[in-house]
């Protein structure tokens, strides 16, 4: 399926919108979850929590959204977030230019580049402004975070451009108050602020995004320790630089300098693990090494974890080696210590990260589960991700079916996710049920009240069945779990 066929089906079911969308000038780059897309997102998180966070007795934190610029500044975000823009000396539009060039040429263009190199390619490819057709000169920089002002002196502040930074910055009070020994991760979902340049993508590129993140911190000398033995034998897929893919297993790419410890294979390995059981296909997820030139400035090893897409490989994951670079950064700031006693030994930790891009992620699985004959459109989300689990509907309104269906509707609602619907004919329910990615509908027709019996209908099969209405609930219960925190 193609992103706007994607896109049409989420605002039409209530996935996401555009914010503000009835006021006609309202800024790109912000959507909207309506409440199945926020449904999909909790049962996304619900995952990651099990498999990631919870399966390996991380710490979650929810940190301030405002941090203070002396964090952003330790940081490096003050100095160094910051994109390339060029505006149109004749009408004022602002562009990127890596991207204009990209869609010029078609071949990616690096992040780093001086401004004036933007300015030379863009004159080679003749790239001009799209609205009046002026030659485009004079790349600059913008820092892409929003700053704001607190309280009546409009002290300078910030909103976060990554989750993490609260994470960092909380390294010495966690470690001290959680009774934690070295490797241990710390995760936090929430919302990021980055003021995009030109945000034409929909729900793939937004000024304020969701993110999941997850910092494991670990003394560098005893990154191979053989904990993390579970999954060394997993096959993961790499892109390099140049040439084609590479695969190995977890064990295979330490030794052959794929990634740089056992420790980071482990995690990339357990991340592949959360996408597969949340509904996307391993050959079409790949780990792109990231080039030098297009790495973080805190990152000293850098992965996308990516899914192919309609519109191409899309980033999910940053996945980056930031060494010691953050806590150093901050001890040295703040004047804390950031080290650790492990074991005897006085260390500063380093940090393997795993930043999921949780917006993309839903999409992701949006578009890869689409799909369908004809006008009919099936969104096959695995059960545990799927918004609601079970659709109740009378077969027909009257002779008391409706009252029945209604009571096993607020039964079920008493387990699982469960919605109740007699607008239209059967068929109308059914279909639109199939194109929200409801697994399962139930219907409560003459025989129910017989009989005590209903017609059990699976999505993806649309097998119908007949069940005792009184295990319905643990049949929906069963086939919707998530799987097991050890897959
Ligand atoms: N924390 C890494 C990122 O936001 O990309």
């Amino acid at each position: 399926m193609a992103f706007d066929d994607v896109v049409r089906l989420a605002q039409r079911r209530g996935f996401f919108f555009k914010s503000a969308e009835s006021y006609p000038n309202s800024p790109a780059g912000f959507w909207d979850y309506g409440p199945l897309g926020l449904a999909v997102r909790s049962n996304v998180l619900e995952l990651w929590r099990r498999l990631l966070v919870r399966r390996d007795g991380m710490l979650e934190i929810d940190g301030a959204q405002i941090l203070p610029k002396s964090v952003l500044e330790a940081s490096g975000h003050v100095q160094s977030f910051t994109d390339p823009y060029v505006k149109c000396a004749k009408c004022g539009s602002v562009y990127r230019p890596d991207k204009l060039l990209e869609e010029k040429t078609g071949k990616p263009v690096p992040e780093k580049l001086q401004d004036s190199e933007y300015d030379s390619l863009l004159a080679q490819a003749g790239v001009r402004c799209s609205k009046c057709g002026a030659p485009l000169t004079g790349t600059g920089r913008f820092n892409m975070m929003f700053r704001l002002g607190i309280g009546p002196l409009q002290e300078e502040a910030y909103l976060r451009p990554e989750t993490c930074q609260s994470i960092f910055v909380d390294f010495p009070l966690l470690y001290k108050t959680q009774r934690v020994k070295l490797p241990f991760g710390v995760a936090q979902f929430g919302r990021s602020f980055r003021n995009e340049i030109a945000p034409r993508q929909g729900l793939l590129r937004l000024r304020e995004i969701n993110q999941a993140e997850i910092e494991v911190f670990f003394n560098p000398g005893k990154a191979d320790a053989p904990r993390f033995a579970g999954t060394a034998g997993d096959l993961l897929t790499f892109q390099p630089p140049q040439g084609g893919p590479v695969t190995a297993s977890v064990s295979d790419s330490v030794e052959r300098g794929l990634v740089p410890n056992r420790l980071a294979g482990h995690y990339l390995a357990l991340l592949l693990r959360f996408y597969e059981a949340a509904g996307l296909r391993r050959d079409a997820l790949r780990l792109r090494v990231l080039p030098d030139e297009d790495r973080a400035f805190y990152s000293k090893a850098a992965y996308d974890l990516e899914a192919r897409l309609s519109v191409g490989w899309l980033e999910l994951v940053a996945c980056n080696y930031r060494g010691d670079y953050d806590l150093s950064r901050h001890a040295a700031a703040s004047g804390t210590g950031f080290d650790v006693d492990d074991d005897g030994t006085k260390v500063v930790p380093h940090v393997f990260e795993l930043s999921m891009g949780i917006d993309r992620t839903v999409y992701a699985l949006l578009e890869s589960s689409m799909g369908g004959e004809g006008e009919r459109t099936v969104l096959s989300l695995k059960p545990c991700i799927a918004p609601r689990k079970v659709g109740v509907f009378p077969l027909v309104n009257k002779d008391g079916l409706q009252e029945a269906a209604g009571e096993l509707n607020a039964a079920l609602q008493d387990r699982l996710d469960s919605f109740y619907d007699e607008s239209g004919s059967i068929g109308k329910r059914y279909a639109r049920a199939d194109e929200s990615g409801v697994p399962f509908c139930v219907t409560v027709d003459y025989d129910t009240l017989k009989d005590g019996t209903v017609t059990l209908r699976t999505r993806d099969t649309r097998a119908q069945e007949r069940v005792k209405s009184d295990s319905v609930a643990e049949r929906i219960v069963s086939e919707t779990a998530f799987p097991p925190i050890r897959l």
